[in-house]
């Protein structure tokens, strides 16, 4: 009896233990499950953010979700917004510098990338706005995170955005410029001639059959040389200097606000530059824009009617103007800065141009985790 006892209760013994091991291996099973469960979970989250920053911008509330996560590769895989959802690009395009063409290519984009197009409408094409609208502007375009990321684009003067006491959104600032005569050109011959972009629209010299070497022979109002005067306001801003044809101080405020304040200016002679470079720094809104200019060169082309190529003695003419002069030397100046990007984020060779990538990594990272 007493040694069936002892035999019950060892059995019952070896029972419980066993029974205890098997609670415990499920327990470590089920906290194994569960941590990868979260882990799954925090991955989702972070796509899900960044799919919604990809499509809309929709939600205002947590736009720094995305800095949270300890998902390296998946991190690594999808593209950061570099300012967050709340991006805002300007381009505040200068009239007949291929701008038209450009933004052909943003327009194809914007849907796939996640991003909108905002036109600016200035009442009659006024290139400086009053102080109140500037305001008025600022807000709007810091608040209406709705549209956000946007690329805003029209043709007005730089704003400074500082200035405005705006500090929640400080939009990027690109530009494209064009050698000043052949711009002054363009623009003659667009007046009088239209272009294949809008052919049904009447333009306001519609008809006038006289030549820009005429116009120039003749010193008439339309090819003079105060007229260049576009590209150094456009950078120089709502200042009362900047609008006085000649003025020094605006060519040097022109240079400073180029170089501070724009992320990037590209020339209209080198277009597809121009958007490479774009492409590589700013992929959230510009990934597939070689692509796109290239398999859509043609349709995006915008070419004003019976252009006639000035005369020899007609550019002299003009070139020996101060306003030339000057308006030159903004242009080669924004040359220079341009070749300067270029060389270092592309490789170009054989005419392709190819992102550098990264070039720089954190060597030292201390205290060591
Ligand atoms: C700007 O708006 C006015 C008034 O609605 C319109 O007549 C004009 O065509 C618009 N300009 C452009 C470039 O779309
Ligand atoms: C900004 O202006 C547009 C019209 O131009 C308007 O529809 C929109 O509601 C405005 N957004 C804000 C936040 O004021």
């Amino acid at each position: 009896m007493k040694m069936h006892y002892n035999w019950c209760q060892t059995q019952r013994s070896v029972l419980i233990i066993a029974l205890i091991v098997i609670i415990i291996i499920f327990y470590i099973r089920f906290e194994f499950e569960i941590n990868k469960i979260q882990t799954h979970n925090r991955q989702l989250d972070l796509l899900l953010t960044q799919t919604r920053f990809l499509r809309t911008g929709d939600d205002d509330s947590d736009s720094n979700l995305l800095i949270e996560s300890d998902s390296q590769t998946l991190q690594e895989k999808t593209r950061r917004p570099i300012g967050g959802k709340d991006t805002v690009i300007i381009y505040n395009r200068v009239p007949k510098t291929g701008s038209t063409s450009f933004m052909g290519i943003a327009y194809d984009l914007c849907a796939t990338n996640g991003f909108n197009v905002l036109h600016l409408n200035t009442s009659k094409n006024s290139h400086v706005m009053s102080l109140s609208d500037q305001l008025r502007f600022a807000a709007n375009v810091s608040q209406w995170r709705s549209r956000h990321p946007a690329l805003i684009h029209g043709h007005i003067a730089y704003i400074d955005f500082d200035r405005l006491g705006v500090s929640d959104v400080k939009p990027i600032y690109i530009n494209l410029i064009r050698r000043p005569l052949e711009r002054l050109v363009s623009y003659y011959y667009f007046l009088r001639n239209g272009d294949n972009f809008r052919p049904y629209v009447v333009r306001r010299r519609q008809g006038d059959k006289k030549t820009f070497d005429e116009c120039v022979r003749r010193d008439e109002h339309d090819c003079h040389p105060d007229i260049m005067w576009l590209q150094i306001p456009f950078f120089c801003g709502h200042v009362f200097e900047c609008w006085l044809p000649g003025n020094e101080w605006a060519l040097s405020e022109a240079k400073r606000n180029l170089v501070d304040k724009y992320l990037l200016v590209g020339l209209t002679e080198q277009m597809s530059d121009f958007i490479a470079v774009l492409e590589a720094a700013l992929p959230q809104f510009f990934a597939g824009a070689v692509q796109q200019y290239r398999s859509g060169q043609k349709a995006h082309l915008r070419k004003t009617y019976n252009k006639v190529k000035p005369m020899a003695e007609t550019v002299a003419k003009i070139q020996e103007s101060k306003v030339w002069r000057m308006e030159n030397e903004f242009y080669e100046f924004a040359s220079k800065q341009f070749q300067f990007i270029l060389q270092r984020t592309l490789n170009t060779a054989n005419g392709q141009s190819v992102d550098r990538g990264r070039q720089w990594f954190f060597e030292k990272v201390r205290p060591k985790r």
